[in-house]
């Protein structure tokens, strides 16, 4: 059972202060959906939108294509997991996965014939006895799902569930809400200021700037076709030129910057004010000058991260340009202070709208 989500041109004022900034977003049923973008943007605003504890200023939040004007939080088939999980500590696992339904007047042993069912969902077979006490962070933020899923709502709504948990805990988390997600069908709106998050659980992203949505795509479009500076900021790191467009045409544009004229694709819609945007892991680094998009540099910093070997470089005005380098295991380093060349391939970068005329 789950529902879809449609945001049609939803606004949320505080007083003058615009929060959410005619949102427009279709969720499928089933989907995993998530709200990126950095704290204060309106992730929590828009979820509250949807669970019916805010209302808009103005738009219209439909939940299974119907309008959910004048219904309370209690009249929806949403259910919210915050950071602060509100378990009961003093009441069994069980008892806790079960309060929603010995409210609704389930009887006692149904009641826990489902927290027994929900707790294997959750990956905590026979946990029921327990104390909520004697469990870890990562089981509590299991019961509370669980709890959450046995009122059988179409949608739940997580605001940043993971970000109390340490690193190690998260990671193994995202994969377990996932799955969880996968095996119940139910619609997950995931909100998160974390990347990582967003790009390795959802099946699609919105990504907030200033209470404006900027992209909704797969993780991969976000990631390696950016709508603007904006995102293309936001999510991974990139090298940023500045210059002018000198000319256009078939989705590609040659651009004059400090550095020379490089090319890169340019959207034939775009326009105002714009970047160019290079990722470290598209930039190469070689003795000889490259076919195209080649900048003469002298190799400054070296970082050995591992996976990948951090190279920062000068170009001859001063610019610093940062190309990361894969490992292959070989064991070869440029020497610092070498002279050679960073260069990149067109279609492996872009002519964004900068930030501000996204309307950040
Ligand atoms: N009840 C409120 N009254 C006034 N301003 C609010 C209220 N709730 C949120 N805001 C403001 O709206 C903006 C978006 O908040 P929020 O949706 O909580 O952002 P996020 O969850 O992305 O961090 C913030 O600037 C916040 O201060
Ligand atoms: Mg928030």
């Amino acid at each position: 059972m789950s529902a879809g989500i449609d945001l049609d041109d939803v606004c949320c004022d505080f007083g003058s202060f615009r929060a959410v900034d005619h949102v427009n977003v279709s969720i499928q049923p089933g989907e995993f959906f998530s709200f990126l973008g950095p704290s204060g943007c309106g992730k929590t605003t828009i979820l509250r939108m949807i669970s019916g504890f805010t209302e808009p200023s103005s738009g219209v939040v439909r939940i299974g294509g119907k309008d959910m004007r004048g219904q309370r939080p209690n009249q929806r088939p949403t259910a919210l997991i915050f950071q602060n999980l509100a378990l009961f500590p003093l009441m069994s696992v069980a008892d806790n996965i079960a309060f929603g339904l010995e409210v609704r007047g389930v009887d006692r042993a149904k009641r826990r014939a489902r927290a027994d069912e929900l707790l294997k969902l959750v990956d905590l077979p026979g946990a029921g006895d327990k104390m909520v006490s004697q469990l870890s962070g990562g089981q509590k933020q299991r019961v509370a799902i669980a709890r959450a899923l046995a009122v059988e709502p179409a949608v739940m709504l997580l605001d940043e569930p993971l970000s109390a948990l340490d690193l190690k805990l998260r990671q193994h988390m995202r994969a377990e809400l996932r799955a969880i997600q996968k095996r119940t069908g139910v619609t997950f709106i995931y909100i998160t200021h974390d990347q990582g998050e967003a790009l390795a659980m959802s099946d699609r992203v919105g990504v907030m700037s200033h209470g404006r949505l900027q992209q909704v795509a797969h993780p991969r479009d976000i990631y390696d076709n950016p709508a603007n500076g904006f995102v293309a900021s936001f999510v991974g790191e990139n090298n940023i030129l500045t210059g002018t467009v000198a000319e256009r045409g078939q989705g590609m544009a040659a651009y004059d910057t400090a550095l020379g004229r490089l090319r890169a694709r340019m959207d034939a819609a775009a326009e105002g004010a714009v970047k160019l945007y290079v990722r470290p892991e598209h930039m190469r680094l070689s003795e000889s000058a490259g076919a195209e998009n080649s900048v003469p540099v002298t190799v400054g910093d070296i970082a050995f991260e591992g996976n990948f070997i951090s190279v920062q470089a000068r170009a001859d005005n001063g610019m610093v340009l940062v190309a990361e380098l894969r490992n292959d295991g070989t064991g070869a380093m440029p020497a610092v202070g070498a002279r050679m060349h960073m260069s990149f391939d067109a279609a492996r970068a872009a002519i964004l709208p900068d930030e501000t005329a996204a309307g950040a």
